[in-house]
Parts: C-alpha cells; sequence; structure tokens
C-alpha cells in the first residue's frame, strides 16, 4: 500500500527540533510580558468573508491562497490566512473597547495560504503576532517596531534589517494612487499579466508586485511616500525620529507597500540577509481603517507579524544554539525494575526530568538506547550497589562514572539541573 505522507508544504516538527520551537515561543511570551501583551487565541477558521473585507478582494492572499471550503452548513469558511482580521474580529465582536485602549494582544499560531512551497514559505506556516488596537500615535508604531526586533535579538539572531516606509491614509492615498495609475497606464504591455489587472482594481498591488518582468519598471514608479498629507508626513517624521532616538538603524524603502490591503501610514518589515528569496523574518504596520472596515467603530490600530520557520532556519545556522533541557535516564542491572520505577518516579516528582526503559533485562542495551535518545546522564542502579545503598551516576558524553549515596541523588542531580 502507498505510505500516506504530509501534504505539499507542510511539515512535520519532530523531537529534538520542538525544543527549540519551545525556546523561541518561550522568548515571545517573555517579550509579551515585558511589554505589556497579553495573549488572545482566536479560531483556526473564520468566516470568509472577514478576509475578503479585511485583507481585500484584491489581494494575492484573497484571490489565490485562501483555503476556502463550504461546511455542512453550507457556509464560506476560510483557515486563516493572518491573525490580524480575526483579531480585529474578536476586539468588535467582545467589545474589547470598553475595557481601556489600546488593546495590546498578541498570539501564537498556524496560518494557511496556498502558496508554492519552498525554503522558508510553506502551505501551514506558524506566526506570531502582536496588535495594539486603539491608539494613533507614532509612539506606538515605534513601540511595535521595537517589539520585533527585541524577539529577534532575544534569539542571537542579530543580522537583520529594518525596511520603512508610510503609506499614507485614505486622504493622501486616491491621489498617490491616479499618479501612479497615470504613470503605468503607457506600459501596460511592460507588465505581467496579474499587474495589468491590478492597475486599475488595485493599483497599489502592482507596487507589491515580485514579478522580475516588472521591475525595470516599477524602480522609476512614483511611491506614496512623496505624496503624503501633512499629518501623515508629520506621523512619518515622528516614528523616524524616534526610531533614532531609540538607535534603531532602520533603511527607508519607498517601494514597501506590504502585501494587505489594511495598512495605512507606517509599514515595515525585518529581513534577515541569512534567507535567500523569502527573507522577511516578519512585517507589520498600522491599520487605522480596518476595523471599521469589518463592522466597527472607527479604531486605529498597529501591529507586526512573524514566522517561526524562517526564524528557525536562521537560528539552525548558529552555533550556540540553546542545549537540550537536562534529563536523565534510569537504568538498572538484572531483577531491579521496581528499584528503577521508584528512583524514576521520585525524580519526576522532583523536577528532574527523568525516565527509563521497561522489560529490557541487560544494562548495555539499556545504555544503548539512553545514548540514542540523547540523555545527558544516567543512574545505573547495580546489584552490588543496592546493597549498600548507593548508585552509580554516569556522563554520557565523557563517560566518566561515579558511586554516591542513594540519598545524595536527588540534591546531585537538582544542581546539573
Ligand atoms: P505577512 O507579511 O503576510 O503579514 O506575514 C507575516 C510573516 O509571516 C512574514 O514576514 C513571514 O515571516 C511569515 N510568513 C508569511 N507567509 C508565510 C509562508 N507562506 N510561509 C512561511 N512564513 C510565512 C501578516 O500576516 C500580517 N497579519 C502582519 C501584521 C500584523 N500586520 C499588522 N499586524
Amino acid at each position: 500500500m502507498n505510505k500516506i505522507i504530509s501534504p505539499r508544504g507542510t511539515q512535520d516538527t519532530l523531537p529534538p527540533e520542538t525544543e527549540l520551537w519551545q525556546y523561541f515561543e518561550e522568548i515571545i511570551r517573555s517579550v509579551a510580558r515585558d511589554f505589556s501583551y497579553e495573549e488572545i487565541r482566536t479560531p483556526i477558521f473564520e468566516h470568509s468573508e472577514l478576509f475578503q473585507r479585511g485583507v481585500g478582494e484584491e489581494t494575492d492572499i484573497v484571490t489565490k491562497e485562501m483555503y476556502t471550503f463550504s461546511d455542512k452548513g453550507g457556509r464560506s469558511i476560510t483557515l486563516r490566512p493572518e491573525g490580524t482580521a480575526p483579531v480585529a474580529r474578536a476586539f468588535i465582536q467582545h467589545n474589547l473597547s470598553a475595557q481601556g485602549l489600546p488593546q495590546k494582544l498578541y498570539y501564537v499560531g498556524p496560518m494557511f495560504r496556498y502558496e508554492r512551497p519552498q525554503a522558508g514559505r510553506y502551505r501551514q506556516h506558524y506566526q506570531f503576532g502582536f496588535e495594539a488596537l486603539g491608539g494613533k500615535e507614532p509612539e506606538l508604531d515605534v513601540e511595535i517596531i521595537l517589539l520585533s526586533v527585541t524577539i529577534f535579538q532575544k534569539l542571537g539572531i542579530s543580522q537583520f534589517k529594518v525596511l520603512l516606509n508610510s503609506i499614507g491614509c485614505s486622504r493622501c492615498r486616491p491621489q498617490f494612487l491616479e499618479t501612479l495609475k497615470s504613470f503605468l497606464r503607457p506600459h501596460l504591455l511592460e507588465l505581467c499579466g496579474d499587474c495589468q489587472r491590478r492597475l486599475e482594481l488595485n493599483p497599489m498591488r502592482v507596487l507589491d508586485c515580485k514579478n522580475p518582468s516588472c521591475q525595470p519598471l516599477l524602480d522609476r514608479a512614483p511611491s506614496p511616500d512623496a505624496y503624503l498629507c501633512s499629518e501623515c508626513r508629520e506621523h512619518f517624521q515622528e516614528v523616524q525620529r524616534l526610531l533614532e532616538a531609540f538607535k534603531l538603524d532602520f533603511q527607508i524603502e519607498p517601494r514597501l507597500v506590504r502585501g494587505l490591503d489594511y495598512y495605512t501610514r507606517t509599514v515595515f518589515e525585518v529581513i534577515s540577509p541569512e534567507l535567500g528569496a523569502q527573507n522577511s523574518l516578519c512585517g507589520g504596520g498600522r491599520y487605522d481603517d480596518l476595523i471599521e472596515a469589518i463592522g466597527g467603530h472607527s479604531t486605529p490600530g498597529v501591529g507586526f507579524a512573524g514566522g517561526f520557520e524562517r526564524a528557525i532556519l536562521v537560528l539552525k545556522e548558529k552555533k550556540d544554539l540553546p542545549q537540550p533541557r537536562f534529563r536523565v535516564f534510569v537504568a538498572c542491572q538484572g531483577d531491579h525494575g521496581d528499584a528503577a520505577l521508584n528512583i524514576t518516579m521520585m525524580l519526576r516528582k522532583n523536577g528532574i526530568p527523568a525516565d527509563m526503559l521497561s522489560g529490557v533485562k541487560t544494562l548495555s542495551a539499556q545504555l544503548k538506547h539512553a545514548s540514542r535518545r540523547g540523555f545527558p546522564c544516567v543512574v545505573i542502579i547495580g546489584e552490588e550497589e543496592l546493597k549498600k545503598g548507593t548508585v552509580l551516576l554516569k556522563d554520557m558524553a565523557s563517560g566518566e562514572q561515579k558511586e554516591l549515596p542513594s540519598r545524595d541523588l536527588l540534591e546531585t542531580l537538582k544542581e546539573k539541573v
């Protein structure tokens, strides 16, 4: 019979790599605590309309990438491709504004996009995202950017670049879009098929096109930052001033518009030179019109999300990865399974991760198992030692073995943990 394998674009994360993911998640949660963001958990699937209205009908996500299906009740359901629209939906649905603004929320979980899989791009990927809803001040944009950078710094990723732009608001953007359309129309045939369609429906998306054939023309196209109204310009300048005050290096990228339609004013990305084509570690920006667009009262917001897989790719190249957690294997000689089980349970109860292998009599087979499973330390209960009230403690890396009184075992191991 054919083997069943995981669907294209998805991956299993196996131990010991799962420990690296847990370590990453712990850093996210600790930075969230430091910045005073609280966790929100939204469903994995939502009504499709949320993303159509929130992310935008003409975005690649909505036109090509959503996992959408009808449920048994005939409703159109979509596996969430991103987390901002669901958080905004929950914010409206639970009237979170009544609890004081801004609301600062974060989430961790899988997102689904039917994209062409390649290194760093998957059909199911994990995101960590932070959203500050209900604040329009540039300080909040800066907080979000600094928060994203703090996560990568704490992970030990120091090689990254922060790209920044402002794409204006509903007041100044129409003029920019008209200028952009007037520039592009005479060159229609130089654009790819997607961009020819986008030109009239959603011209901003043309600037986001990654098709190499469009690049020469787009390099000469007008950019949104030159058409900002005075409020957007002031906001953008203040964001830059504050980032400079915090000594964060950033680069203005006039063509950075991001692939989702809800953005207004600030947009940013943190990219890694250590990644290939999919080099964006995280991306985000301000979305002052999103909440109103999906049925709430006009409420500004700003946030970002990053992908676990891409940061893990960078982390795996590093030499000083966190060591696997300390754990102990308890092995016994002869018929002393009960003694081994007692010691294993005693260690577990006292917070020392421990395991044993039942039903295997020979010590050598147990030691082989401990070595294959990567246990750094083995407690050996032998015939002689049991009589003396001692155990042997073996360091698997050096092969060194020492005898100690059983009553000292717990304290000795606690020191190692
Ligand atoms: P996004 O840029 O579409 O933004 O995704 C955020 C991050 O998720 C990317 O920078 C990348 O690291 C990762 N990512 C995206 N797609 C994939 C994929 N197919 N495979 C692997 N990793 C991927 C958003 O989703 C917005 N909701 C971010 C945001 C939050 N804006 C404001 N608040």
